[in-house]
């Protein structure tokens, strides 16, 4: 029997560490002023976020999202021990894609040196911070069915650029980082029901769509984009808005709702999972999350203290962070739950 394993792991952050205190002095191009641009300090970041930095690209070199998923990528097929030209299928989960349109993954295929008349599969997926199970979902199904042998699966986020850093804004602006994460999920014949990937599950609820968006544009208007950027006089359309707690609440019981499933589905209790491994939007959420599922808290891998929220990056960022501090080991199982914009979420069961 054909199932889908993940063969290698990778991930990536720009060298630029932001720490909480540097953000009231920041302007647009996250460069320091010498007085506050923004009503926000470490202080109550720290206490509703759990958040002490996060990483930024540098704005004037020009740096994309899909340069910063190619790092994550490299790193992954290393990892590995897989060409570039062996995958067949590229899967990119974002909300800040290079462009418009065309999606960001061909960028990514070029950039990886695979494009070109024999070159694979290019899928974009946009489903913010459950980006990540949505895409496993759809590997998963790819491989079972023998559709696809390898696929690239990457989470990647360039926030930075497209924060409004004004207090206006400072409800969004103080989470978000930018960083890539990539895995590498091949075809392996096993019966071992235990092996790769176990299980997935992406659940999505439309009526939350207005808690949290970022416009840009609005297709039923001509012209489509109807804003001054230069001036930033419309703010609404231009930078992501959320309605905060009524996201965290959301957030909160389906990522409960969604763990322990997982479980029951599965037959699997905490004894069998080595990590449990939440998106990473509020340290807060997580640790709620843990109490309500049950979760030992020693299985609960965060690192929103360091990264902020990268969106669909986190999921793999975090594994990956902690297998570099020597906690995470191939073949431990891992419980993934992840909650985003839409509303979306879902849970997988995997193997490293
Ligand atoms: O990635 C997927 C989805 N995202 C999430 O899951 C995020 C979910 N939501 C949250 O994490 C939290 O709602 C926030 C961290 C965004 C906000 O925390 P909160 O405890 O819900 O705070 P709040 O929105 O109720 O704001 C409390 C106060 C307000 O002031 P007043 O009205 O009490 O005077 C805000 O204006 O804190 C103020 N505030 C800030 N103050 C300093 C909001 N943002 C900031 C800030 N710095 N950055």
């Amino acid at each position: 029997m054909i199932r889908a394993k993940i063969l290698g792991l990778g991930s990536y952050v720009p060298p630029r560490v932001v720490r909480n205190d540097e953000i009231p002095f920041l302007d647009d191009q996250h460069v320091p002023q010498e007085t506050r641009q923004t009503e926000t300090n470490d202080e109550w970041i720290r206490a509703r976020t759990g958040i002490e930095e996060r990483r930024y690209v540098d704005t004037a070199a020009g740096v994309t999202t899909s340069d910063l998923a190619l790092e994550a990528s490299r790193r992954a097929l290393e990892d590995a021990g897989v060409d570039a030209k062996e995958i067949d299928c590229i899967i990119l989960g974002t909300l800040s894609p290079d462009i418009h349109f065309p999606g960001t993954a061909v960028f990514l295929q070029s950039k990886l040196g695979i494009d070109g008349e024999d070159g694979c599969a290019c899928y974009d997926i946009r489903q913010q911070c459950s980006g990540f199970v949505y895409g496993l979902e759809m590997a998963d199904a790819f491989i079972r069915t023998g559709k696809y042998r390898k696929v690239l699966l990457v989470g990647a986020e360039l926030h930075s650029n497209a924060l409004d850093f004004t207090t206006r804004g400072r409800d969004v602006m103080v989470l978000f980082g930018d960083g890539a994460g990539a895995v590498v999920v091949g075809a392996v014949e096993s019966d071992d029901e235990r092996e790769g990937v176990l299980y997935t599950h992406a659940a999505a609820d439309g009526s939350g769509a207005w808690n949290l968006y970022l416009k840009v544009f609005d297709i039923s208007k001509s012209p489509i984009v109807h804003y001054d950027a230069t001036a930033k006089l419309d703010a609404e359309q231009q930078y992501p808005q959320m309605v905060g707690k009524k996201v965290f609440l959301h957030a909160v019981r389906n990522m409960v709702v969604a763990t322990n499933r997982a479980l029951e589905k599965t037959g699997l209790t905490w004894k069998d999972i080595d990590w449990f491994v939440p998106h990473q939007a509020n340290l807060r959420i997580n640790e709620a999350v843990v109490e309500y599922a049950e979760i030992p808290k020693d299985k609960a891998l965060n690192t929103i203290m360091w990264y902020g929220n990268t969106t669909a990056a986190t999921v793999p960022l975090t594994i990956d962070h902690w297998r570099k501090e020597g906690r995470v080991k191939k073949g431990d199982l891992v419980l993934s739950t992840v909650f985003g914009a839409g509303f979306t979420w879902g849970s997988a069961i995997f193997r490293l």
